[in-house]
């Protein structure tokens, strides 16, 4: 594109600036996406522009349909509701397959499709299904050592800090059916994501490991991070968000101020562009280290949660931080110029330890972008 073809919100000087193009110009985005994408459920896209298509049962089938329900609720147009409508059914029918492989994700896959669904249209099906997920994930809890159980097959003695994002399946749970088991069981975990997860200086594990039969505490793991004692920045950015999310459903300080506290090492850590690299420990200097697109905007959006937290002056930090943070991902990271590419932005970091998805598009990263975006624009309704 050249300066003159360029649209204003790649020129802009603020975000605010250019929210109202912008906005715009992601509509478009959208739509084009909804014929691109069909019914695949799309998860990575690489060089080619094209997004795969996972198992339904796999941890990121939620995004895109949460994408096309914040369309249709910012504005009310038909043809996102339509788009989006089957997907809790799909899922529904993908868990009781043999090789069904659901787990503490659900939060992640029904909170989008089930659950928004009920709270924008009333759907039966959505709050019977949304109550079913909570219910399989409150089952996963372990009450010695008082964390959810992350992942299937033998890692039973599992917690991941991911799962801070999955409460609110909980915390909705509760309020919507009167039963304060639910909420708990969430504050329970949220307690062990405070003592456990969150160092004293802000920072993040990725994986802890109890034992299944005492709760006692056997160690951290790296994970998806460089190593046990580093700092993924996608962890970073769920308990931030995560954490923000808690206190708004409870009202407990210590998770605002957690949330915080993250928040806090999170920003000290970025670089000149505000867009995360994937660990912040996985080099001294991060110096040609892989960006995460995907922490930036999960994090952005966990900020503007955390301003509205807060009494306007106290959040103001959070709020611009998240505007600087979006406002380069729009302008440094966006495919603006590729109608063809499926995704909104480039340069997410998937796993890079296991040399899985490095530099590409991840559908989550689009995702907590436009949710950013449409806090930006008034959005009240929350997903999360
Ligand atoms: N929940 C898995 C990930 O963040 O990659």
């Amino acid at each position: 594109m050249s300066g003159i073809d360029k649209p204003a919100f790649l020129q802009a000087a603020s975000l605010s600036e250019a929210l109202p193009s912008l906005w715009e110009a992601l509509q478009e985005k959208v739509d084009r996406m909804i014929g691109q994408l069909k019914g695949k459920s799309p998860h990575v896209a690489k060089e080619d522009g094209k997004y795969d298509d996972m198992r339904l049962d796999w941890w990121t089938s939620g995004f895109w349909p949460g994408i096309l329900w914040i369309m249709h609720d910012m504005t009310g147009k038909e043809h996102y509701q339509s788009a989006a409508w089957d997907w809790d059914e799909r899922f529904e029918r993908r868990s009781i397959e043999p090789d069904s492989n659901f787990h503490h994700d659900v939060g992640f896959q029904y909170l989008p499709t089930a659950v928004i669904k009920h709270k924008l249209t009333g759907d039966p099906d959505g709050l019977r299904r949304g109550l079913q997920a909570a219910n399989f994930l409150a089952g996963r809890f372990n009450l010695n050592g008082r964390f959810i159980r992350a992942w299937n097959q033998d890692k039973i003695g599992w917690a991941i800090i991911d799962s801070a994002m999955n409460l609110s399946l909980l915390f909705w749970a509760s309020a919507s059916s009167g039963d304060p088991r639910f909420e708990q069981i969430a504050r329970a975990h949220a307690d062990t994501v405070v003592s456990r997860f969150i160092r004293e200086d802000g920072s993040v594990c990725h994986i802890l490991s109890f034992d299944p039969a005492t709760g006692e505490w056997i160690e951290a793991l790296g994970g998806q991070g460089a190593g046990p004692n580093s700092s993924w920045s996608r962890g970073q950015a769920w308990a931030l968000h995560g954490m923000a999310n808690a206190y708004r459903y409870t009202g407990e300080v210590k998770y605002l101020r957690a949330s915080q506290r993250v928040a806090h090492y999170f920003l000290a850590c970025l670089p000149d562009d505000a867009v995360a690299h994937w660990d912040f420990r996985a080099s001294e200097s991060l110096e040609g280290e892989p960006r995460d697109t995907s922490a930036a905007s999960c994090a952005a959006s966990g900020l503007l949660e955390l301003a509205d937290a807060l009494p306007a002056l106290e959040g103001s930090l959070y709020r611009r931080a998240a505007e600087r943070i979006l406002l380069s991902l729009t302008q440094r990271y966006g495919t603006w110029d590729r109608p063809e590419h499926e995704a909104i932005l480039t340069q997410g970091t998937g796993h890079k330890p296991a040399g899985q998805n490095v530099n590409v598009s991840l559908i989550y990263g689009d995702y907590f972008y436009v949710e950013a975006l449409a806090k930006l624009r008034g959005w009240q309704r929350r997903i999360f």
